[in-house]
């Protein structure tokens, strides 16, 4: 990580229009707030930024298909010989009044819902039903989740009851100059060589949904200007950050060629 962000307390965060404070505001009025976007885009770097200025814990998840309701809630294990409950990062998060992120959501199973929900409405409780406890989330608890609308299946979306417990907040790239500022700041490389890989990025995120799923992401940019930053020939850089990572097919119509390559110089 840049040398700034290791000596700052808070993650640096670029907007992209009134997310800080719709966050603030959501957080003070206890609603839980459900981020969507293309990877990359900065969702997780917001809620650590976020989490870190209000000064909450941060606890976060990557959701996977085989996570249940109990790796978020927690379970009993043994321990030398006893079983003794040990709280999963959902419940640590309400007991210690936190922000818990749940990074991919739709991607876990369905019992994860049953936990979410009355936690998720004006009730704000977490029912553990192995202990019989029923803890009452703090004003100061916050569930954030976030997911990509892009690459879910039909099957895999949230049900309407779900996503309606939730303030949402949709996130795309950065316009052209902010994303210069952030990839720069984020790599070390001068703005003005940083410019033609923003374009260049642009560019590519036209193509999606014709012959790529996904655009380059910022974070992509931020891996090619470290690596150009680094001494790496920028070609190399455009070919292994930015193009390579894109797609498998060698002979995708509009796979991003030698003359894509060519805009950096
Ligand atoms: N607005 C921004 N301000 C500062 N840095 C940003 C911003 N957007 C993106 N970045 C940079 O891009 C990188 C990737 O962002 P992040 O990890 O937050 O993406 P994400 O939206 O959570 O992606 P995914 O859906 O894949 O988890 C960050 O590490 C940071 O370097
Ligand atoms: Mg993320």
């Amino acid at each position: 990580m840049h040398l700034r962000h290791a000596t700052s307390q808070i993650p640096a965060y670029a907007p992209a229009g009134n997310e800080c404070a719709l966050f603030e505001t959501a957080w003070t009025r206890q609603l839980p707030l459900l981020l969507k976007g293309p990877t990359g885009c900065g969702k997780t770097r917001f809620v650590g930024h976020m989490a870190a200025k209000l000064g909450l814990p941060l606890a976060t998840v990557s959701c996977h298909d085989d996570l249940a309701a109990a790796d978020l809630t927690g379970r009993y294990l043994l321990k030398g010989g006893d079983t003794v409950w040990v709280d999963g990062p959902l419940t640590r998060a309400v007991r210690d009044g936190g922000v818990c992120y749940l990074d991919e959501v739709v991607e876990a199973r369905k019992d994860v819902a049953v936990v979410l929900h009355p936690l998720t409405d004006d009730r704000r409780i977490l029912p553990l039903e192995r202990t019989g406890e029923q803890l009452e989330a703090p004003s100061s608890f916050m569930l954030v989740v976030s997911y990509n609308p892009g690459y879910q299946s039909l099957l895999k979306t949230l049900k309407p009851s779900t996503r309606q417990r939730f303030v949402a907040i949709e996130f795309d790239f950065l316009p052209k100059a902010r994303e210069i500022e952030v990839v720069a700041e984020e790599s070390g490389l001068d703005a003005a060589r940083v410019e033609p890989l923003v374009e260049l990025a642009r560019r590519l995120r036209a193509l999606k949904g014709h012959d790529l799923e996904e655009g380059v992401s910022t974070r992509l940019l931020v891996y090619c200007a470290s690596l150009i930053d680094a001494g790496l020939d920028p070609r190399d850089a455009v070919r292994s950050a930015m193009i390579e990572p894109l797609t498998d097919e060698a002979g995708c119509a509009h796979r991003p060629s030698r003359t894509d390559a060519a805009v950096i110089r």
